[in-house]
């Protein structure tokens, strides 16, 4: 079998919550694709369920990181560099918004509630790009975060987390042309509405499946697996082109107007 990444490739996904995380398929495509795995976990409390899934990877790093945390950004890169010297990708799947500013209307959104949704959703991009650099160094590498269309255009109840998605797909254009002359690429891909723990803070959510399924050209949602196809695409060898893009796996949907 052929694999998409080089054999000695390392790529360290952030955003494993559970079995549902668009950034567990990613895991599991990029494994199969060949490459070796650092994963992270948001604090004690995921820890277990990470581990869990860990366990059916080829004997991944498995590291704590809370993105709000400095040190931890730290520790974790310090441990990737002792155990495999390099990174080849990062995969950011990280967000985050108090459930009030999901619930109320956006023009109500409190100061600590923006400061947090963005500081979780979109700085932490920039934090995690900052500490892979220096690992890339040897043979450049690829940087993707998820987003979605929200950032552009206004959906029920997304609210806040709408504006950490335009700072964030800002920074991956910020983060491209800051890291293009050392052969780092920097993406997005903003995918379809899935079902997951993070979506399950958006009231109306079932609603907003349903419009895709309607609207959508495909006529239909997309699944994790499908996003992490694409992943795999813009983290390896045949994405060597592409640089500060935002790459839409949405079944066609953004492509509408009525
Ligand atoms: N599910 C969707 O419909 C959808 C669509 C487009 C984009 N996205 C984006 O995909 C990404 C992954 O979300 P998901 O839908 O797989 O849900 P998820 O809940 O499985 O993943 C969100 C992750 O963010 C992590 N996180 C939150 N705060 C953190 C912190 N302080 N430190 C470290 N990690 C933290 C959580 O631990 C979790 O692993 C998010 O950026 C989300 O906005 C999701």
């Amino acid at each position: 079998m052929t694999h998409a990444f080089p054999s000695d490739s390392v790529g360290l996904v952030v955003g494993v919550a559970n079995k549902r995380s668009i950034s567990w398929a990613i895991a599991q495509a990029a494994a199969a694709a060949g490459a070796r795995l650092a994963l992270t976990y948001q604090g004690a409390r995921l820890e277990e369920n990470v581990r869990e899934l860990a366990a059916t990877l080829d004997d991944p790093l498995l590291a704590p990181c809370d993105v709000t945390s400095d040190a931890e950004i730290d520790a974790l890169f310090a441990a990737i560099a002792a155990r495999y010297g390099r990174l080849d990708f990062l995969v950011h799947g990280v967000a985050f918004a108090h459930r009030d500013d999901l619930d109320r209307p956006f023009v109500e959104t409190s100061r600590e509630g923006f400061r947090r949704a963005l500081d979780v959703s979109a700085y932490s991009l920039v934090a995690l790009a900052r500490g892979a650099a220096p690992l890339m160094a040897e043979r450049g590498g690829s940087i993707l975060t998820l987003s979605y269309l929200g950032a552009e255009r206004v959906f029920p109840n997304y609210n806040v987390m709408g504006v950490a998605k335009a700072a964030l797909e800002s920074s991956v254009r910020y983060l491209a042309a800051d890291l293009g002359p050392k052969n780092i690429r920097v993406n997005a891909i903003s995918a379809g509405p899935i079902k997951t723990l993070a979506a399950s803070g958006i009231s109306g959510f079932s609603s907003i499946l349903q419009t895709y399924r309607d609207r959508a050209p495909l006529r239909r949602t997309v699944d994790a697996a499908e996003v992490a196809d694409a992943a795999v695409f813009l983290l390896g060898p045949a994405g060597r082109a592409v640089t500060g893009e935002v790459l839409l796996v949405d079944g066609g949907y953004h492509a509408m107007g009525l």
